[in-house]
């Protein structure tokens, strides 16, 4: 694999390689053979398959509705095959052969595990002499549990609370396994809570000004690690790009700054506000259930760090904090006043 390191603001927002990317100056592409299967085209997916498909590359990827399929297909140009954890068709799995790399993106399902190593038998027969050589599991910081807000990075043993982390925990160690035996290179990526444009706190306060009860009730942790689809995509990339001396690896792929949930609605809250005065009904009484909310206690978390992701892969991340993710949306968006209600 040819080094092909990406890092600047305006890659992933622009769909365009930055002025002064590596790749650039370096006149190193992507290779055009090179040929992508996302299995499971959601937020992350289709923003990854995008900027894949920018730089050349052939991409495919698997949803669950045939309507979503006709329309990544029709609007994306992207071959989407059909598959469904609760009702499998197998057939994908031969797709996948002819693919030089892959990115599991499906969540584990409860009674299932991981859906496609559900069919781990039939797939390595499909992959055996195939192309694959490099596989990308997007995990989750859950795996790491409750460390009562500790920093912990990738050699801290994970003790996972919840029945998805466990399920989380072992789909990584299946796809470790799986594809060392087949010889094929891959990498855990642990993605902390994840935000872009379309679903971001500004995205919640701008369609529905103020948070459901519910809603507010989540805003209990003082730490939430989180990540910007952007930054997601660019340490992926970064990955496929840089030769590892080990054939299994598992990174953080958080931000700086983790941050109360409530912190983050506010910050979003004032931006809204700034932006289009008027457009939020009820700040004051918000601000007052999010301070009752706080007071009812705090559940122990971790703090995930990124310094393996900024060391090994070189990544250098757009958004450093929620705050310049949460500005850059805002500033892409349109006005909800003369659009009604956005994303809706
Ligand atoms: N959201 C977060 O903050 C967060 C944090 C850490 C890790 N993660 C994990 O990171 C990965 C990417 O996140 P994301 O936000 O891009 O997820 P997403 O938007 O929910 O996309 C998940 C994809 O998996 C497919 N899928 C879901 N259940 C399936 C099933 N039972 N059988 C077959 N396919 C199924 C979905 O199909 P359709 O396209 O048809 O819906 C979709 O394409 C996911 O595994 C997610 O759980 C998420």
């Amino acid at each position: 694999m040819e080094l092909c390191k990406i890092s600047g603001s305006t890659a992933f927002q622009s769909g365009r390689l930055p002025k002064h990317s590596v790749i650039r100056m370096t006149g190193t592409e992507f290779r055009p053979q090179n040929r992508m299967f996302i299995a499971g085209m959601g937020f992350v997916g289709q923003r990854l398959g995008r900027e894949l498909k920018n730089q050349g590359w052939d991409v495919s990827g698997t949803c669950t509705s045939i309507n979503k399929k006709k329309k990544l297909e029709e609007e994306r140009s992207f071959q989407i095959y059909l598959f469904d954890a609760n009702e499998p068709d197998v057939i994908i799995l031969d797709a996948i052969k002819n693919h030089t790399h892959m990115v599991v993106s499906i969540p584990p399902v409860p009674g299932i595990g991981d859906p496609m190593l559900h069919y781990e038998q039939i797939l390595r027969t499909e992959l055996v002499g195939g192309k694959l050589q490099w596989l990308g599991y997007l995990s989750s910081t859950s795996v790491y549990g409750d460390t009562g807000g500790a920093w912990v990075d990738e050699d801290y043993i994970p003790n996972p609370t919840s029945e998805s982390g466990r399920l989380r925990l072992a789909a990584e160690e299946g796809w470790f396994n799986f594809s060392q035996s087949l010889g094929i290179s891959t990498q855990v990526f642990r993605l902390g809570g994840i935000y872009g444009p379309g679903r971001s706190a500004v995205d919640t306060i701008v369609k529905q000004g103020v948070l459901s009860e519910s809603q507010r009730m989540r805003g209990h942790k003082r730490f939430t690690s989180r990540v910007s689809v952007d930054d997601i995509c660019q340490a992926i990339m970064a990955s496929i790009c840089t030769p590892s001396s080990s054939r299994r690896r598992v990174y953080n792929i958080v931000d700086d700054d983790p941050a109360p949930r409530e912190e983050v609605f506010e910050y979003a809250r004032d931006l809204v506000e700034k932006k289009w005065p008027g457009w939020i009904k009820q700040p004051s009484e918000q601000k007052e259930s999010l301070v009752i909310a706080n007071k009812r206690g705090l559940r122990g978390e971790k703090r995930a760090s990124n310094a393996r992701m900024k060391n090994e892969l070189g990544v250098r991340l757009l958004h450093p904090s929620y705050r310049s993710g949460l500005q850059s949306i805002i500033e892409q968006m349109d006005s909800p006043f003369e659009h009604g209600k956005l994303n809706s």
